[in-house]
């Protein structure tokens, strides 16, 4: 028996080379380059699969417990690699374990038990209650969502300042801004008013819109996204941001030129997605 233990934890590999650790850090790195996460601003949250993650950590070792401030039934049990609080993203790749965390949500739903991470004694995001809300509402729409990210982009977050914060004139804006937009994002922007951030009641309201988008604008705050992986959650953002940027250096200057709404049902149609067509101006009395 002893000689099964030790064999079990010899054979753990090395947290630090596990492909969704290297992809936390390498997006929080992308996301400080990019300008868009200034000091601690942004946050990440991946569900992990539990057998990858049983091959570097020993699930029976819980270093500590967590209240959540909320309950989660429908993630018992389910592992996430989450951002810490107060951390800076531009500190994550040269020290991933004091930056990040690895939790699983408890028996109780409302405990985070921490695996590995947060090593001088920090905790998750202030902004757990919208990450695992989000989660929940996005699996039940699509079973393989796995990626939450919160961030603060600075086109996107300038245009909020210009811009009506009404989610059809705000997804339609962005979709005018660059072609690919309604291809990228055709189930549009979900937008909330100004709230009071690190709340459940924010987290409720994310979650509330993310049964219908996969991006939520935070009014004068910043955004959320959900994907199936990071690259699909990474490249949501980025559309927009892009879209928003070129929305900030034209808003004050004639427009000559304009993408149409029938010029955009016909990308929707040519690349066959499923997009708000409420969301178009479309003459069809
Ligand atoms: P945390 O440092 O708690 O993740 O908060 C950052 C943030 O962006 C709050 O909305
Ligand atoms: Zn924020």
């Amino acid at each position: 028996m002893r000689r099964v233990i030790i064999k079990d934890i010899g054979e753990k590999k090395d947290i630090l080379t596990a492909p969704f650790v290297l992809e936390m850090e390498r997006t929080t790195a992308n996301m400080y380059r990019l300008g868009w996460d200034e000091r601690n601003g942004g946050n990440v949250s991946y569900l992990l699969d539990e057998r990858e993650v049983r091959e570097y950590l020993d699930l029976n070792r819980v270093i500590r417990t967590m209240p959540t401030g909320f309950k989660a039934t429908e993630l018992i049990g389910k592992i996430f690699i989450v951002t810490g609080t107060g951390k800076y993203f531009k500190n994550v790749q040269s020290d991933p374990e004091a930056n990040l965390g690895i939790i699983r949500i408890g028996k109780d739903g409302e405990t985070a038990e921490l695996l590995w991470g947060y090593k001088d004694g920090g905790k998750f995001t202030s902004e757990l209650p919208a990450h695992l809300m989000s989660h929940a509402a996005r699996l039940r729409v699509d079973p393989e969502n796995r990626v939450v990210i919160h961030s603060h982009p600075t086109y996107t977050l300038a245009m909020n300042y210009v811009h009506e914060l009404d989610e059809r004139k705000f997804t339609h804006t962005l979709w005018q801004m660059c072609t690919e937009c309604i291809v990228v994002f055709p189930d549009g922007v979900g937008v909330l008013p100004w709230m009071l951030c690190g709340t459940n009641e924010i987290g409720e309201a994310t979650a509330k819109k993310m049964e219908e988008f996969r991006l939520v604008i935070w009014g004068m705050h910043g955004i959320y996204g959900a994907g199936k992986t990071m690259d699909e959650t990474f490249g949501l953002i980025e559309t927009v941001e892009k879209a928003a940027q070129i929305y900030m250096l034209t808003a004050h200057l004639p427009r000559v030129n304009l993408i149409k709404d029938a010029d955009m049902v016909a990308l929707a149609e040519a690349f066959q997605v499923k997009y708000r067509r409420d969301f178009l101006d479309l003459d069809e009395a």
